[in-house]
């Protein structure tokens, strides 16, 4: 067996995306809905001194159909009447946040996430990003992005929200092999790509995305190389290439397909290694963990300038706080906690009408909890992170300290007295290399299954 064979057998354990730290299943101390409000409106003031606005995501859970891989947080249902009373609930809950801190703020980013945010219609569309607009300042540089499922996307829904300023498309592809689409339950076809793609940029989006991922039942090199060439000829311009998030634990539906149907540990690495050579060809470029983009993207330049910045929705180019929630289980981000929605339509819905902001959950972060996120962020970000002398006496930095010198020996990170930068072979470790700041994990090793493997 060759090093790197081994290096991954050796690494190859479940451990966190960390699209926070803390993760949330070691959120402890839950805000109170005031402390929720103060803090968003601290962070509210800080940016508009820093002259930034806030970023708002919006969660629509809504498909048509279960892909059994999804491990988003969805709500599948063909009766479109649901989606209306949806909207009110999350205009409403837009309503509740602004009575609380005012609507003398700006955004500067606004994300349409789900589920499907195309399971809504034009005019449901309309209605609600209307109304979240309506009441608030825009920045002159903002950035407005949706995702949609190609098989459900039309032009009106594309043109109606690029009317309002929405220049930033996300699509699902996943994988264009019929016998892995078949198995996973999402069958596409390549011209629905390529159609939906051309409508997009003739209306006017500027950056278009295409989530892909490695490790699906079926897959193989020829199935990915296959894949690989219909995006080269499409020519998005950002790629998200995700590891294959196996949890049949917490999501069921996984179970459709059996264990035996998944490429092996080395095996999946070799299809993201065999995608990543296949992009770099035509000129994408690595950015963060599992993300690629062209040169022109403004995600490549803020990788270059040290502004990307990672959160629940991906790497975004800037550092936006806070991040304000909307929507069922979805979660909100101001610097100093987190809080996640009801994760129930029914529930989001019901504490919504009674006038609550219907947090289920979150987090507020200690001091030691900020300076771990900031050298997760570093090293998810720019692949280094510094740390000052003073910072050398905590607890957390020398148990990190320990934990990778053994990284340094298998050659995955270089360690200074006051840096530590990921190597070129130790970039598909980067999970690992982030375990070692999680002191939270360290202290209390999960006693369920909660994590996907790292690789
Ligand atoms: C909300 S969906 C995108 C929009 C739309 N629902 C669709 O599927 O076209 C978000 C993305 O998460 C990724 N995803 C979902 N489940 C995953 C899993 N178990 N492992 C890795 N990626 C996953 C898929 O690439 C998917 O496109
Ligand atoms: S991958 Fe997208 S369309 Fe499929 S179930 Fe998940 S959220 Fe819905």
């Amino acid at each position: 067996m060759s090093v790197s064979d081994l290096l991954f057998r050796k690494y190859n354990v479940p451990g966190p995306r960390y699209t926070s730290y803390p993760t949330v299943p070691y959120w402890t101390d839950s805000p109170t809905e005031s402390q929720w409000v103060e803090s968003i409106s601290e962070a509210l003031t800080e940016g508009r001194r820093q002259g930034a606005g806030a970023a708002l995501y919006i969660h629509i859970p809504f498909c048509e159909s279960l892909c059994t891989y999804c491990g988003c947080n969805t709500r599948i249902t063909r009766n479109h009447g649901v989606a209306r009373p949806y909207v009110e609930s999350v205009l409403k809950e837009w309503a509740l946040y602004r009575a609380r801190m005012g609507s003398d703020f700006e955004l500067s980013e606004v994300h349409l996430g789900g589920g499907t945010p195309t399971f809504l219609s034009a005019d449901d569309l309309k209605f609600l990003i209307e109304g979240i607009l309506e009441p608030v300042k825009i920045s002159v540089n903002s950035e407005f992005s949706l995702e949609a499922d190609p098989r459900v996307t039309s032009r009106d829904q594309l043109d109606v929200l690029s009317q309002l300023g929405f220049k930033r498309l996300s699509l699902g592809i996943q994988d264009f092999d019929p016998k892995v689409q078949e198995i996973v339950h999402r069958v596409q076809s390549k011209e629905q790509v390529a159609d939906i793609t051309q409508i997009a940029r003739s209306l006017g989006y500027t950056s278009v995305n295409y989530d892909l991922i490695y490790g699906l039942p079926f897959q193989t090199q020829k199935s990915i190389r296959d894949t690989v060439e219909v995006v080269r000829g499409l020519l998005p311009d950002r790629i998200a290439f995700y590891g294959y998030a196996h949890v049949p634990w917490i999501k069921p539906s996984q179970r459709r397909f059996t264990e035996a149907d998944l490429p092996s540990g080395d095996e999946k690495r070799a299809l993201y290694e065999l995608g990543r050579t296949l992009l770099e060809e035509v000129g994408y470029a690595e950015i963060g963990m599992d993300h690629f983009a062209l040169a022109k993207d403004a995600l490549w330049q803020a990788y270059q300038q040290g502004s990307l910045h990672r959160n629940f929705m991906g790497y975004t180019s800037r550092f936006v706080t806070p991040l304000i929630a909307l929507g069922v289980s979805a979660i909100g981000d101001s610097g100093r906690a987190f809080a996640q929605n009801e994760k129930l339509v029914e529930a989001y819905q019901s504490r919504v009408e009674k006038g609550e902001i219907p947090i289920q959950r979150g987090h507020l972060l200690t001091s030691e909890d900020q300076i771990l996120r900031r050298h997760i962020l570093n090293l998810m970000t720019r692949m280094e992170t510094n740390w000052r002398d003073s910072e050398l006496q905590a607890p957390h930095l020398a148990l990190a300290l320990e934990k990778l010198v053994e990284l340094q020996n298998d050659g995955l990170v270089e360690l200074t007295s006051s840096s530590c930068r990921v190597t070129p072979q130790g970039r598909p470790f980067m999970r690992n290399v982030c375990m070692a700041f999680d002191a939270r994990l360290a202290e209390k090793a999960p006693n369920s299954r909660l994590f996907s493997q790292t690789i």
